[in-house]
């Protein structure tokens, strides 16, 4: 079969691009997933059911629906209540952030609940509240703890933002469309997609098990 090396030389600035664009939408939904997750996961902790409950249904919602669905959702649905149509950027980072807190909020709230007891008694004891016995005592032992499973998360959602090149969102994957579709080389092409891919995600794992060490 025929494999046209110049092809994909020929495409990387372009895909190059694509990958940027990906770290970029993965960092951001990220970055805005642990934000939205900390405060979700510690929630559903809480002993307040009006808090516990709508994190509860946000969390369930998010987690038994399909990422591809809910980008459907933002993009296409949404704008029909409110009246605005979104850009393809902002609905890909809103549609990944909320995703990827839903999965945060249940790696916090696992890592929290695996923090033994006696910290948070001990804290009580010495007048702390609730609220700063968990944001000074027990956030950061249970963050140290969670550090491998965000890691996961970062990865997971570097493959899965992909997803969004279907609302025509120009990342990796769409990038990779695009260029097979004036030059038809869907081998070389996809090949060197899945590549670029794996050269991040093997990159992401380095940088975790560095950080993990740097934490003990
Ligand atoms: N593949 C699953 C879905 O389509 C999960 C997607 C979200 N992934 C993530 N790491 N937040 O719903």
């Amino acid at each position: 079969f025929p494999f046209d090396i110049s092809l994909i030389i020929d495409s990387l600035p372009l895909l190059g691009i694509g990958a940027l664009v990906t770290i970029e939408i993965t960092a951001v939904a990220v970055a805005l997933g642990t934000l939205i997750g900390l405060f979700v996961g510690i929630a559903e902790l809480s002993r307040y059911w009006y808090f516990r409950i709508p994190s509860k249904i946000y969390v369930d919602f998010i987690r038994g629906t399909p990422l591809l669905v809910q980008i459907f959702i933002i993009y296409f649905a949404l704008p029909i209540i409110l009246g605005v149509r979104v850009e393809p950027f902002v609905a890909a980072v809103a549609a990944c952030s909320i995703n990827s807190g839903a999965y945060v909020a249940e790696i916090f709230r696992a890592g929290i609940q695996s923090i033994d007891k006696g910290q948070m008694e001990a804290g009580r004891s010495l007048g702390m509240s609730w609220g700063q016995t968990m944001i000074h005592i027990v956030i950061p032992q249970a963050f140290r703890r969670i550090i491998p499973q965000l890691g996961n998360e970062f990865i997971a959602m570097l493959k899965d933002s992909s997803l969004v090149s279907v609302i025509g969102f120009e990342e990796l994957t769409r990038k990779g469309q695009l260029i097979i579709a004036s030059t038809y080389g869907s081998l070389e092409i996809w090949t060197a997609v899945a590549i670029i891919y794996l050269i991040m995600t093997l990159s992401i794992t380095r940088f975790v098990a560095f950080l993990e060490k740097r934490f003990k």
